[in-house]
């Protein structure tokens, strides 16, 4: 069964307010439910509920007969009602037995709830659709001793004592919402407390909620916070509009967080931080991730979506918000290297595979299975691309004519891209294609230069490969940042353009752009798709010489970090290729050279130290062998790491930044210290191990502890368990190191490995976060292991998938497009995949897990 964007229509009734009242009990949780209905248009009455036992129900105080409504695919219909009406329902849930970790649920007993996508309906019949938007009341009441804090939306109304040791509170929410930023926290918590003033002068409370001893690791996401309420007022004139915002962190938790109004809940590995226990990356991940919850409160909450075909309007755009929240807080350049990494390895392999969707779809089988790379970092490059196309000034326009104009509305794709029609003056609808057709456009580039006229001749084309149901594409408007290089580190003037640079936007299937410089000008070299203006593929016919030229030329951080990825992944293609021929040595020094060169810069050069991983090789070779790939990667690595050896030493003997800021520059420099201890692994020799084993012994952060761990795991000997023991001695009452504990040794051990980890005392399968640090790290970042051609690594995640999916459909899917590369393996893994996936289909899964493994099998 599929859903259909064509078959949308609106919802024949409109709810104006609601009033929910709680009565908490971990196995049978009392939900009273009492709804004023209008209607607005023809059409039946129907709710939306899900493994709710129904207690009683009525309408305008009558109770209903049996025969009154009908119960059925999880649908409650009422054939004959009112035009205005007050319907009362009284269900009983069993959150402690929900293990989906969808709607109310338990969590190191304390309740909590996820309702996005469709959780509310297993809470309470209602509606449960994005369009339908009400005023919530809620009233929780529970046990005082146990559950001492009770929380909603909104902001706090009466309150106190009940007999028998109960208590309850009330929360008001006065701003209309859908059902799905629902949510309620109830527990014994502490609290980090701070406020804000909005530019209104607004008084705001805040409040970061975590386990009990573990206030003071909420400080690092409250800054986050508070960096977050002044950048989007700063950025894009938005306030935050009620009282009270908090944020509660909860350890079993299927993402990474979620936006309810008022009420954002996190998984724990985004709130919890201290700097003895985080990493950089993590400190890092908070602040994005604080930042995009809370941006959500007007992309998302006061602008919400009208179906969830409009995913992409909530999340791309917040993505995109974020993105330029962390890049204004810390390095632009190294912020967009970042997001450019991460949208090649996931989304770009989506793109290229069966699980390959348009970023607004026009079917799903499973929305929970839409939250994907293409829906948010997709969604988020097209925004980024129609900056560079309409120029920031109309995009800052079309930005507050979308806040003025559709405030506290359910708007869609089309709605957001009036406002830039109106802003820009242009046609959009072209543009609206990227929306459309799947597939990630491949643009080839084609120089000619005539010396006689001065006269640099472009030809561009692009194609876009054929995705499933799509095998055909129209071409999309590409805009393409462009600069000329005069090779000594400036521009060269050309007519039409500015500073030497311009946006071409390539919007036919070819098109041939004249560029004329003044009379005897030398040939200027070619810098396109600057900034990764384009989410495409850019194509050229450079050697290795003219990329070399190139990258010395270049003026974008992006593309000189660009130039090397691409010189390192012919390099890597070639040695595959030529298994005894040794990595080329000028082209490793080089690399070498372009490290030293910008060590000003540690967070820049230690991104220039990171080759394209197999993941990303992968993606260029068909038949792939992840195996291959990956020790031809290793003995790039291993030149590259010798060519450095002397800066390696170096840099680990300067001492680490103290005392500990969680800082972009420390975090830079403690980048480039992590990035030496790398290479110092590459190096793979008995001495690099001990040094490693010495560092990890003194290392007084996480960075660099997790650094040496993950370095010395390659290596065998003892100074490798030792490492892996004393980790574990050292945080074993630490659940999230504990995670990285087992996804550094899942990410890089065998299919053995990954099978006695997920045997170990610790590993959970209901909780998720444990469950990815050995499934996700093993089969997303450790492709070699994982498709081994002998089968095992299929094998390992398949029963972990089958074991999950009973408890945990979402999990499962999630972990299973793992495996949405199979048909671009070699034949013997291609075998492997081929039937692991067969098997899990006759096993027979739940209803999300079913739909990746139909995609992936189609
Ligand atoms: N809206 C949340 C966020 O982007 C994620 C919710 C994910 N929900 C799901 N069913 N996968 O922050
Ligand atoms: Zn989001």
């Amino acid at each position: 069964v599929s859903v259909k964007l064509e078959d949308y229509t609106p919802y024949p009734f409109e709810i104006d307010s609601v009033s929910l009242d709680f009565s908490l009990e971990l196995e049978a949780t009392r939900v009273r439910t009492k709804m004023s209905v209008r209607r607005v248009r023809p059409g039946e009455f129907v709710l939306d509920g899900e493994g709710l036992t129904l207690n009683d129900i009525s309408i305008d105080g009558s109770p209903l007969q049996v025969s009154d409504y009908k119960i059925a695919d999880n649908k409650l219909t009422i054939a004959d009602v009112p035009d205005t009406f007050t319907l009362e329902t009284d269900v009983t849930i069993n959150p402690k037995a929900n293990t989906a970790l969808s709607g109310l649920y338990v969590s190191a007993g304390r309740f909590c709830s996820q309702c996005e996508a469709t959780g509310f309906r297993r809470i309470t019949y209602w509606p449960d659709r994005p369009d339908v938007m009400s005023r919530f009341h809620v009233r929780i009441d529970a046990d005082k001793a146990t559950y001492p804090i009770l929380l909603s939306n909104g902001t706090p109304g009466k309150a106190g004592d009940l007999p028998g040791g109960r208590h309850f509170a009330e929360w008001d929410d006065p701003h209309p919402k859908p059902s799905y930023l629902f949510a309620l926290c109830a527990g014994d918590y502490d609290v980090w407390r701070d406020s804000f003033t909005t530019m209104n002068g607004d008084h705001v409370d805040l409040g970061v909620y975590v386990d009990k001893g573990q206030a003071d690791r909420a400080e690092w996401a409250m800054e986050s916070l508070k960096a977050s309420m002044k950048w989007d007022e700063e950025r894009f004139g938005r306030a935050y509009d009620l009282g009270v915002f908090n944020i509660v962190a909860v350890r079993d938790f299927n993402f990474g967080a979620m936006e309810n109004k008022g009420l954002n809940i996190f998984n724990s590995a985004y709130v919890l931080a201290s700097p003895d226990s985080a990493t950089d990356a993590d400190f890092e991940a908070i602040e994005s991730i604080v930042g995009h919850e809370y941006f959500h409160n007007w992309t998302g909450n006061r602008i919400t979506c009208r179906d969830w075909f409009q995913l992409c309007l909530k999340e791309g755009l917040t993505v995109f918000r974020d993105q330029e929240f962390s890049s204004d807080l810390r390095s632009r350049p190294v912020q967009r290297i970042k997001d450019v990494m991460r949208l090649r390895a996931r989304q770009f392999a989506e793109d290229g595979g069966p699980l390959a969707h348009p970023v607004r779809p026009q079917a799903y089988g499973s929305i929970d299975n839409l939250y994907t790379a293409t829906v948010y970092e997709k969604g988020a490059e097209l925004i980024r691309a129609l900056t560079v196309l309409i120029g920031d000034d109309a995009f800052n326009k079309g930005m507050q004519i979308y806040f003025d104009e559709y405030d506290g509305t359910a708007s869609t794709i089309e709605d957001f891209y009036s406002c830039f029609e109106k802003a820009s003056g242009k046609d959009l609808s072209q543009f609206r294609l990227w929306y459309a057709q799947a597939g990630t456009p491949e643009v080839t580039v084609v120089e000619e230069w005539d010396e006689a006229k001065s006269e640099l001749t472009l030809t561009l084309s692009q194609k876009t490969p054929p995705t499933p149901k799509q095998d055909k594409k129209k071409p999309v408007p590409i805009p393409l940042r462009a600069a000329l290089l005069d090779g000594k580190g400036g521009h060269v003037e050309a007519e039409g353009w500015q500073d030497g640079e311009t946006v071409i936007v390539l919007d036919k299937a070819e098109k041939t752009v004249k560029v004329n410089l003044s009379k005897g000008s030398a040939r200027p070299l070619l810098s396109i798709n600057r900034e990764f203006s384009a989410p495409v593929r850019v194509r050229r016919d450079l050697d290795k010489a003219g990329l070399l030229k190139l990258a010395a030329a270049e003026t974008d951080p992006f593309n000189i970090w660009d130039c090397f990825q691409s010189l390192a992944k012919t390099e890597i293609f070639r040695l595959l290729d030529e298994p005894q021929s040794p990595p080329d040595d000028a082209l490793v020094s080089a690399m070498a050279d372009a490290v030293r060169l910008n060590e000003s810069d540690p967070a820049f050069a230690a991104l220039l130290t990171v080759l394209p991983d197999v993941g990303e090789l992968f993606q260029d070779r068909e038949p792939a062998d992840p195996a291959g790939l990956d020790s031809a990667r290793k003995r790039l690595r291993k030149a590259f790491a010798e060519a450095l050896a002397g800066d390696i030493t170096r840099i680990l003997e300067q001492p680490s930044p103290t005392p500990f800021k969680p800082s972009a520059e420390q975090a830079g420099t403690r980048a480039l210290r992590g990035a030496m201890i790398g290479l110092t692994g590459a190096l793979g020799t008995p001495e690099a191990a001990s040094q490693l084993k010495s560092h990890f012994d003194s290392a007084s952060n996480m960075t660099e502890s997790l650094a040496c761990l993950r370095s010395l795991i390659p290596l065998p000997g003892k100074a490798r368990d030792e490492a892996i023991e004393t980790f574990y001695a050292r945080w074993k009452d630490n659940p999230l190191v504990i995670d990285k504990w087992f996804a550094v040794q899942a990410g890089q051990g065998t299919a053995e490995d990954a099978r006695r980890l997920s045997e170990h005392p610790d590993f959970d399968m209901s909780n998720p976060n444990r469950v990815r640090s050995v499934a996700a790290a093993f089969s997303m970042t450790n492709l070699a292991a994982f498709h081994a051609p002998d089968g095992k690594g299929h094998e390992v995640i398949a029963d972990i998938i089958q074991r999950a999916d009973k408890l945990n459909p979402a999990l499962a899917a999630r972990l299973l497009t793992s495996f949405e590369q199979w048909k671009k393996l070699e034949p013997k893994a291609r075998a492997s995949a081929k039937t692991v996936l067969e098997r899990l289909q006759e096993a027979g899964l739940s209803k999300n897990a079913m739909d990746i493994v139909t995609r992936a099998l189609d």
